[in-house]
């Protein structure tokens, strides 16, 4: 049976339909096979904050509608949120790997040839693929790859976004080399919640697997460490500045999820920080990694063009008051970020440039419980 009438049967066909909305740019080189996510997707997701609620009758403002991917584009349009990445909107779409989408809907197993061309029909730029309902490691690798090439075979740009590692864990080590020449982007770990626990557990299981994912992220395939949950519920202002720093240095995609009907000035204000989305953004696309912790200090740093470092220092002692740190400039971007001198603007919390430091210079600043402070250091 063909999926649109499988669906249809479901009653679902809107919300697949309009499940997600995204937005990026397309880039003029190609690096994988389909020349797309040259950096990092940016764009807007339902899942983490209005999750799969139906149930429009008793709650139609929150409910999974095209009313509300259609409010949400009005606004990407009218608030600013397309000019930070100005290439115009683009449709995302979900669907699983297995034979049902983790909350139960149809899944594209044994249809991947179809689903893929019924996607292309319809004008989707980016698949989101889930994992559930496999039932086997084989099942699972086979499917992922099967789809990729379904998706080239439609002829239409289609970013795919996998979740393939995140599945493989539990049965042995993903094959990161392979996995980034079929994804675009794979999430690794669990799905962000709206809370700090869940922020810092992603990050704490960054920086241990950063060997093995670090240097397999690039220009068309990227490590996916979930959703930007600023603007909601569960995030202190410091907490949000941590997600906000820490996802430009993972070179992460920055998908938000939250009600851009209903935003502070301030959570806006972050998430359309041009400088911080400038580093996420960076066109030689590495991505950053852990160099220390120290009594509950981390310090991350991340390589960018025009030989410029990022690096943020993240205060995760969760007791006391803002906390000093000084740090010596030579210890920093492998010891080459500063030689002789470099320029250091602080990004985050607040943008003030700091000055000329020498290699040979120490610098102090001062990090609030839980959040961070983003420099970026330019060579002279
Ligand atoms: C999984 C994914 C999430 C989200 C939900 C939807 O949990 O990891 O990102 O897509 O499914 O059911």
């Amino acid at each position: 049976m063909k999926l649109k009438s499988r669906v249809l049967q479901q009653g679902f066909l809107l919300a697949l339909r309009f499940v997600s909305l995204v937005l990026w740019s397309f880039p003029g080189a190609r690096a994988l096979d389909n020349g797309l996510a040259m950096t990092p997707t940016m764009g807007w997701l339902h899942w983490e904050r209005f999750m799969c609620n139906l149930d429009c009758q008793e709650e139609p403002d929150s409910c999974i509608s095209e009313k509300l991917f259609m409010q949400m584009a009005e606004l990407m349009e009218s608030e600013g949120w397309k000019d930070v990445h100005s290439k115009g909107l683009k449709l995302g779409i979900y669907a699983d790997v297995g034979n049902k989408t983790c909350a139960g809907f149809p899944g594209s197993f044994g249809h991947y040839d179809i689903d893929a061309k019924t996607f292309a029909d319809w004008g989707v730029d980016l698949l989101k693929f889930d994992g559930c309902y496999c039932d086997s490691v084989e099942h699972l690798e086979k499917g992922y790859k099967r789809m990729s090439l379904a998706l080239n075979r439609t002829g239409r740009s289609i970013v795919y976004s996998c979740e393939w590692p995140l599945y493989m864990w539990p049965f042995r080590k993903p094959n990161y080399t392979e996995i980034r020449q079929y994804c675009n982007h794979w999430r690794n770990f669990e799905d962000v919640y709206d809370s700090w626990q869940s922020v810092k557990s992603i990050l704490a299981w960054t920086s241990s697997n950063q060997k093995r994912i670090v240097d397999v992220a690039g220009p068309g395939g990227w490590n996916d460490p979930d959703m930007l949950v600023i603007g909601n519920f569960g995030l202190s202002w410091d907490q949000q500045v941590t997600q906000m720093a820490l996802w430009a240095i993972m070179a992460a995609p920055l998908l938000m999820s939250n009600d851009l009907r209903h935003i502070s000035p301030q959570a806006k204000a972050l998430l359309q920080d041009k400088d911080v989305i400038a580093i996420n953004q960076d066109p030689l696309g590495k991505q950053g990694y852990r160099l220390r912790k120290e009594d509950n200090i981390e310090v991350w740093e991340r390589p960018l063009s025009d030989l410029a470092w990022a690096v943020a220092m993240v205060n995760l002692q969760e007791i006391g008051g803002p906390r000093f740190h000084t740090i010596s400039i030579a210890s920093l971007g492998q010891g080459l970020a500063c030689i002789p001198d470099c320029m250091i603007t602080q990004l985050l919390p607040e943008k003030k440039k700091l000055g000329f430091y020498q290699w040979t210079s120490d610098l102090k600043t001062k990090i609030n419980p839980t959040g961070t402070v983003l420099l970026r250091l330019a060579a002279t």
